[in-house]
């Protein structure tokens, strides 16, 4: 795109503004704003714009209506043994592959860098990527097969987590089963929908949210890896909770089995504000209600015998239908936009950092796509086992918080085979070696202690 160009769509857009620099620009910075520009999709552009004028952010999908728990399931005996057993069947056939989304930095931890980077192993410091992928590994050996890691990063940290992975040979997984794929990024916006420019030569952009992985996925050619390959199946997760049991066979088999597009695990929350998305029904279809739309009124609500009626939260671990998936990627996702204080220039191009919100951002959220779920599946789980997210720095979901809770079931795993290890020892365990006391038995005993 020349400069003639740029400025014939901007003026057709009403977003002028973005060449007012032009002649005080280096050619280096002429150039790259003009790839900014061809970059931005319009038609996208002209929804975020409506969203600001008060369109209703989920317009086209069945938002309204009374919203009310949905069943939920819990796996025991012969069901959970039936469940394995078709999970098993469809790791051993290479029919299953993993989504990790990872577009986020650590900076809410104090840590520069992509947020997989972060130390958290209790004692070696291993990073939270190496607690994903050696699971992969784990469950590539058991089932002696190939499964896929779709690592989905953003521009801020694409090039550092492939030099990540580089690093720590990919893990020992085989380098071509980690796929690496950035996902897109928006421009900010002022209330009136004018696109903000955060230096003379440089519109301000934002990651689009883990909603933009499908557009990514297939902008990757990554939905046509899958088909090559066979996958039919897809476990996803986010980066933050190294507890999560990546592709276990029970929930990939309940999925199969029930022929669901889209399977969640759900927690029973710690508290009735605890902020977990909230899967609900309504309209005769699933939804999910972000944390920060529940209503006090709904976080509170008790069932006759004293329970919380929504009283299960999700922890963000999914098991998508591929197709389902591919028939999304090919639809407008719903908007979701973030008031946010953002570093622009003023009309002379000095950058001024405000001290109250004045722009926007937009995100996309891949729950959003859960109502256009033909079946769909919940199970319960016991989030001891699965679920502790590294969020703030300290406190709950800290990494002290999410230490403790690793070793905790380490030394229940190791109690199930009836391996005592005192509170007190310290203990790490490598995922490879195993995944659950199944390993063990098959290993040997592979403990790292200090
Ligand atoms: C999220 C979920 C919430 C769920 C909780 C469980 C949203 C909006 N809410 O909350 O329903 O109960 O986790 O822990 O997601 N990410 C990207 N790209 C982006 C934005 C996020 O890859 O543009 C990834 C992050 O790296 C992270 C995950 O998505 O792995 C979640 O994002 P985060 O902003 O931490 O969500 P939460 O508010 O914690």
């Amino acid at each position: 795109m020349n400069y003639e160009e740029a400025s014939k769509v901007l003026k057709a857009n009403g977003q002028e503004h973005l060449l007012q620099f032009w002649v005080r620009l280096d050619r280096n910075t002429q150039s790259s704003l003009l790839e900014q520009i061809a970059a931005i999709d319009f038609r996208e552009v002209e929804r975020c714009q409506a969203m600001l004028k008060g369109a209703p952010a989920d317009a086209g999908s069945p938002k309204k209506g009374n919203p009310t728990a949905p069943r939920v399931s819990e796996l025991h005996g012969a069901e959970l043994r039936a469940a394995i057993a078709a999970g098993e069947a469809e790791l051993a056939a290479g029919r299953v592959g993993v989504l990790l989304v990872a577009g986020g930095q650590g900076s809410r931890l104090g840590f520069d860098g992509p947020k997989g980077a972060y130390p958290i192993g209790p004692i070696t410091g291993a990073p939270l990527f190496y607690f994903h992928a050696r699971k992969v590994l784990a469950l590539s050996r058991r089932y002696n097969t190939h499964i896929p890691l779709y690592v989905m990063t953003s521009q801020a940290n694409n090039a550092d987590t492939v030099a990540h992975f580089e690093k720590h040979g990919w893990y020992g997984l085989d380098k071509r089963d980690v796929i690496f794929f950035a996902q897109g990024m928006w421009p900010g916006m002022t209330a009136d929908g004018k696109i903000i420019l955060d230096a003379p030569g440089h519109v301000f952009m934002s990651p689009d949210g883990h909603g933009g992985m499908l557009s990514a996925l297939k902008a990757n050619g990554c939905f046509e890896d899958m088909r090559r390959r066979g996958v039919k199946t897809l476990f996803y997760f986010q980066v933050d909770n190294p507890l999560v049991n990546v592709a276990e066979p029970a929930f990939i088999g309940i999925h199969t089995l029930d022929k669901s597009e889209y399977s969640l695990k759900l927690c029973a929350k710690r508290s009735p504000r605890e902020g977990l998305g909230m899967v609900v029904r309504r309209n005769g279809h699933f939804d999910m209600i972000e944390y920060t739309e529940m209503t006090a009124e709904m976080n509170n609500r008790r069932t006759a015998d004293g329970d919380l009626y929504f009283k299960y939260g999700s922890p963000a671990i999914h098991v998508f239908d591929r197709e389902f998936l591919e028939k999304e990627a090919a639809k407008d996702m719903p908007l979701h936009l973030a008031h946010k204080k953002i570093a622009a220039i003023d009309r002379a191009g000095r950058k001024v950092a405000p001290s109250e919100p004045n722009g926007y951002k937009f995100e996309k959220f891949i729950f959003d796509i859960l109502p256009d779920a033909k079946r769909v599946t919940c199970v319960a789980f016991d989030r001891r086992d699965e679920f502790a997210p590294v969020k703030n720095a300290d406190g709950k979901d800290s990494p002290a918080s999410c230490r403790d809770a690793l070793r905790a079931k380490w030394r229940r795993q190791l109690a199930e085979i009836h391996i005592a290890v005192p509170a007190t020892m310290p203990l790490e365990i490598d995922p490879a070696a195993m995944y659950d006391g199944r390993d063990i038995l098959n290993n040997g005993f592979l403990l790292r202690n200090a």
